[in-house]
């Protein structure tokens, strides 16, 4: 988490850095702050100015309208809270023990413990509880060290004792420096957090993501890892680890402008609830178009080797990602015949399980930069390739809404959910994309195993190809609905949602969504599990959502919500009209499709519950507090 924007040129750049910080601050917004370098007279020396505030960028951009810094070089960051307060003390840019060198870092610095103790006894005093703040001091220190060996105050300089430190540093994480000694430089580096590099018109860029460089320039080179680069007005120089000269083209990337607006909408999230429709039918269009062969009947761009020799699946994946990967492993099972199993990533690198061969690993994320995600990825390579074992090979595959990510460019096959940029930190769309990969790789590996019959197939593809028409339905009328009856929750303190089968992670997202932005506590669980022990919280204030969808375990989770009636608790039922469900207190119909495809329609209504409960509290709905869109950290 935490954003880095950066640039240098001929322009006043303060202005520019807030521009850039704006489209990063989904990364976080605890505080945030730049740095630029005033160069006085083309002197030689310039002036470090440094503006910070606490809080959203509004408080950041609010102080420099009023007194905007000069300077054609400048670093910025959005900070998403690790190592220390939301302050502006720990706010970034950092500065070194002379005032001249300014840092702003994205990542988390895993033994600086250590270093800062090792600059204690050196006498250099920490004034903040980053894990940043000791690389600014480490650098002055290499400078000066430099400096009394005859080098020159100058953007060399500066490059070789930003190299240095880096080799000091251990964990994720990437920089950006300024030295007001050699104000015609920026240095920045890469140690596995990513960072991207923007080749503009006499200016250059670097950022934390793509999209923030898009308003300036499309002409981009994504840093690698243990990468370094010097930008000047002039150009740009690319280092690789041992400071050698890298030389690689940047690519070009083309499409529309990043910064999206909310239209009519009062949030970024709503808009992007109203906008799934759009999600499932351009994934109809791309994967299901209605000529498809019967042979052949998904245009999944997966390759063989993929489908080949595959007598498992793993999916690694974080929070709403992996609630994506519980209805994919659902239908893999249980449609396609395949035994999967899906992990939390954060766990899975540290408790993997015993190798088994022939096993194919999904990596599921819609930011593509998830650390946990990719480091358990990365890990399962390692693993499996030090087997030299072919039957362990390791066959990967991810899902990710963002292919220019580190996903894109570290998986292999990758397959864009193409659900469009999402800005609500509340995955909505992102989800549905997900989750339509998911029945594109079940209809795939059932059709290539011969699982399924064709009909059952097409049966599915066909229920699907419905689904962007019922959404829309679906979307409208649960959105006045949940609206109507937002207000009566607005004093709850904690909600339990039920689900079974394949609804049963449509009843954990359904917790989560509600937990993250109105700040009410939610669990979900498989509603057999009520009566199990969480039965004893229910009582007239808690109240129970209940996904009860016919198919397999309707009967069943009837009656487990009946458990919670008769228990005073206040029924939300998600179900088909049917006389049964007289029994619920609120009802969100929802159309009577196949039970195989109702996780694309139950998760709606209970993400619009959860929005405007949230807006009825008058919260920071897009921007929910101690989140953050992308967790590049552990
Ligand atoms: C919740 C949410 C998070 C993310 C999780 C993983 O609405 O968005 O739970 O799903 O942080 O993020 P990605 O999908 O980017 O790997």
């Amino acid at each position: 988490m935490c954003g880095i924007f950066a640039v240098i040129g001929s322009r006043e750049v303060s202005s520019l850095l807030i521009d850039g910080l704006r489209k990063l601050e989904y990364r976080g917004y605890d505080s945030a702050g730049i740095a630029t370098i005033d160069n006085l007279n083309n002197d030689q020396i310039g002036q470090l100015n440094v503006t910070k505030a606490k809080g959203k960028l509004i408080n950041l951009s609010n102080l420099i309208k009023k007194k905007p810094p000069k300077g054609h070089v400048g670093i910025a960051h959005t900070r998403w809270a690790t190592h220390g307060k939301p302050n502006e003390r720990n706010a970034h840019p950092h500065l070194d023990f002379s005032g001249q060198i300014a840092v702003v870092q994205n990542g988390i610095i895993e033994n600086y413990r250590d270093l800062s103790n090792s600059l204690k006894l050196k006498g250099i005093k920490l004034t903040s509880e980053t894990d940043t703040e000791i690389i600014p001091h480490l650098i002055g220190l290499e400078i000066e060290h430099y400096l009394a060996n005859g080098l020159s105050p100058n953007e060399q300089t500066l490059l070789i004792a930003v190299q240095k430190v880096l080799t000091l540093l251990e964990g994720t994480y990437s920089i950006a420096v300024i030295w007001s000694k050699a104000p015609n430089a920026l240095v920045v580096a890469r140690g596995q957090a990513p960072l991207v590099l923007g080749f503009g018109e006499g200016e250059f860029f670097c950022a934390s993501d793509t999209p923030a460089l898009t308003g300036f320039t499309r002409t981009f080179l994504p840093l690698r890892d243990h990468e370094s680069a010097l930008l000047t007005p002039l150009g740009i120089e690319l280092y690789d680890d041992d400071g050698k000269r890298q030389h690689r083209a940047p690519s070009i990337i083309e499409g529309a402008e990043f910064f999206a607006d909310k239209r009519n909408f009062r949030h970024f999230m709503l808009k992007e609830i109203y906008e799934q429709p759009e999600t499932a039918q351009q994934w109809i269009d791309r994967f299901l178009p209605m000529d498809l062969p019967s042979e052949n009947p998904i245009a999944m761009p997966v390759s063989k080797s993929i489908l080949e020799n595959i007598e498992q699946i793993q999916i690694l994946a974080c929070g709403t990602s992996r609630h994506a990967g519980m209805v994919g492993a659902y239908l893999l099972e249980q449609f396609a015949g395949v035994p999967t199993k899906v992990y939390f990533a954060s766990e899975f690198r540290y408790a993997p399980p015993p190798l088994s061969p022939h096993t194919l690993t999904i990596g599921v994320s819609q930011s593509g930069e998830t650390a946990d995600t990719l480091a358990a990825l990365r890990m399962e390579k390692e693993r499996r390739d030090s087997t030299q074992d072919p039957n362990f090979s390791f066959h990967q595959l991810g899902i990710t809404n963002r292919v220019d990510s580190s996903f894109g460019r570290e998986l292999e096959n990758v397959i864009d959910i193409g659900s469009g940029i999402e800005i609500g930190v509340a995955a909505t769309k992102t989800f549905l994309g997900q989750m339509l990969s998911f029945y594109g790789l079940t209809i795939l590996f059932a059709s290539h195993r011969q699982k399924r019959k064709s009909q059952e197939i097409l049966d599915l593809s066909n229920d699907l190809r419905l689904i962007p028409k019922q959404l829309t339905n679906l979307i409208k009328k649960h959105d006045s609905l949940s609206k109507e009856i937002a207000h009566l929750f607005v004093e709850t303190k904690d909600v339990i949602f039920l689900g079974r089968g394949i609804n049963y992670p449509i009843a954990l997202e359904g917790a989560l969504k509600l937990k993250e932005i109105s700040y009410i506590h939610a669990q979900g669980y498989p509603a057999g599990e009520l009566k199990h022990g969480p039965i004893a919280l229910l009582d007239q204030h808690v109240p129970v959502v209940s996904i009860a969808v016919p198919g397999v375990v309707y009967e069943k989770v009837l009656s487990n919500s009946q458990e919670a009636k008769a228990r005073d608790a206040r029924l939300i039922g998600v179900s088909t009209h049917r006389s049964e469900s007289e029994m619920f207190d609120e009802l969100f119909t929802i159309p009577k499709v196949s039970e195989w495809v109702s996780p694309l329609l139950t998760v709606v209504p209970l993400q619009l519950f959860s929005y405007h409960i949230a807006a009825h509290k008058g919260l920071d709905v897009d921007q929910p507090r101690n989140l953050a869109k992308s967790v590049t950290v552990e």
